[in-house]
């Protein structure tokens, strides 16, 4: 049987730090209320735009399968926070990378996007469509973030981490899937801005951020990300006892801990990477997978689940047995150019647009 094959695997983050502390630095908060409310320490900044965080994961990841740009028939970058509405991110990510050969789209699911782009992903192998497909997940949340809103200003992050999802047969390879939404509840997650909603006008800064009703996401994300695993396991004939890794969405170590929690997988079978990065949305699986890979944590044959929760609301999981091969091919030497500037300094412009932090006003 046809199945699609996880090749290559990277990702990018940006060097730049925002870490507890600097925050501590801006608004009302703590360490201790950071670190013991969602498991985050830092977060990275991007000097660089969100097509550039996702080329260069790709180029990672194409070098990881062994791949070149032009062999890449299908380009999927999962986002919420691209770089333009027309042309779409992937659009320019296509040209960064030079792969001509790639119809190419964006695919907004927010947090749950990149479990959403291997599905597209795996239905476009399967159905003959495509044989060498390259899904990102990226996102330059700062962008989106209101520093004088200390409820989320923790919490997000920029990065990106990308796949090689190419055609192969045998037993190895995406086993089944399963992917929901709820719209009529998308309102406690949102950034109304850019669409077309409302009149012509003023952008203005209040619809322009990311606001959220936290505990009511909470609370949706650790039922549906449980429940969903669920019947994706169901659907591949894989009982819970048989996972070998949980690969969770990252926004909250409490949401990774409960859902681990609900399934009854150890907490030596979950991969947590939160504390690093904090919640970059359609990134914060790739990523986690690549750290996962790097890290020895995945084995031949090792059955990975991943689950995913985010703003739609939308939710998404994948069961996903692995085959021989957990190291990479090649190493990219692709790199992005060093940033000119501090994290503060690449800060100023959210804090023009929406407003100073507190503490420095
Ligand atoms: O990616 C998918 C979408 N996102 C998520 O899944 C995130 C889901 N939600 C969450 O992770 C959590 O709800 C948050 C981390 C956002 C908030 O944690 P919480 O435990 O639900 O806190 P809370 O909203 O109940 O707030 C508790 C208190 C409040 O003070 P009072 O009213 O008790 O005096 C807040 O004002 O903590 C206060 N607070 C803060 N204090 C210090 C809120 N943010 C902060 C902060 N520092 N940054």
């Amino acid at each position: 049987m046809l199945t699609a094959q996880i090749t290559g695997w990277g990702k990018c983050m940006p060097p730049s730090v925002l870490s507890n502390h600097d925050l501590e630095q801006l608004v009302d908060t703590s360490d201790e209320w950071i670190t013991t409310r969602t498991g985050i320490k830092e977060r990275r900044i991007s000097h660089v735009e969100t097509s550039e965080l996702a080329a260069v994961a790709c180029h990672r990841a194409l070098a990881a399968a062994g791949r070149t740009p032009d062999e890449v028939d299908l380009l999927l970058v999962a986002t919420c926070s691209g770089d333009s509405v027309i042309p779409s991110t992937a659009s320019v990510v296509q040209k960064l990378l030079g792969a001509p050969n790639a119809a190419a789209m964006d695919l907004n699911a927010a947090c749950s996007g990149f479990v959403y782009g291997l599905v597209v992903g795996t239905n476009m192998i399967r159905g003959g469509t495509n044989r060498v497909v390259l899904v990102a997940g990226a996102e330059k949340l700062h962008h989106l973030t209101d520093f004088t809103d200390r409820t989320t200003c923790v919490l997000f992050g920029d990065g990106a981490g990308a796949v090689v999802l190419e055609a192969g047969e045998g037993t190895d390879g995406v086993l089944a899937s399963d992917l929901g939404m709820d719209g009529s509840v998308g309102h406690i997650l949102e950034v109304p801005v850019d669409g077309t909603q409302g009149d012509r006008g003023p952008i203005d800064p209040s619809t322009s951020g990311i606001t959220m009703e936290g505990q009511e996401v909470f609370r949706r994300a650790v039922t549906k990300m449980g429940e969903s695993a669920v019947l994706a396991l169901q659907r591949a004939g894989v009982s819970l006892e048989e996972v070998d890794l949980l690969i969770p969405h990252q926004a909250n170590i409490r949401i990774i801990d409960a859902t681990a929690r609900r399934l009854g997988i150890d907490e030596s079978k979950v991969y947590v990477n939160i504390a690093s990065y904090g919640n970059t949305s359609a990134a914060t699986i790739p990523v986690a997978l690549t750290e996962a890979l790097e890290e020895g944590r995945i084995q031949p044959g090792d059955i990975v689940v991943m689950t995913a929760f985010g703003g739609g609301l939308t939710w998404g999981s994948l069961v996903y047995r692995w085959g021989d091969r957990v190291e990479p091919l090649g190493v990219s030497d692709v790199e992005l150019p060093p940033p000119d500037r501090d994290t503060m300094e690449l800060l100023k412009p959210n804090f023009e647009f929406f407003g100073l932090p507190e503490k420095l006003t």
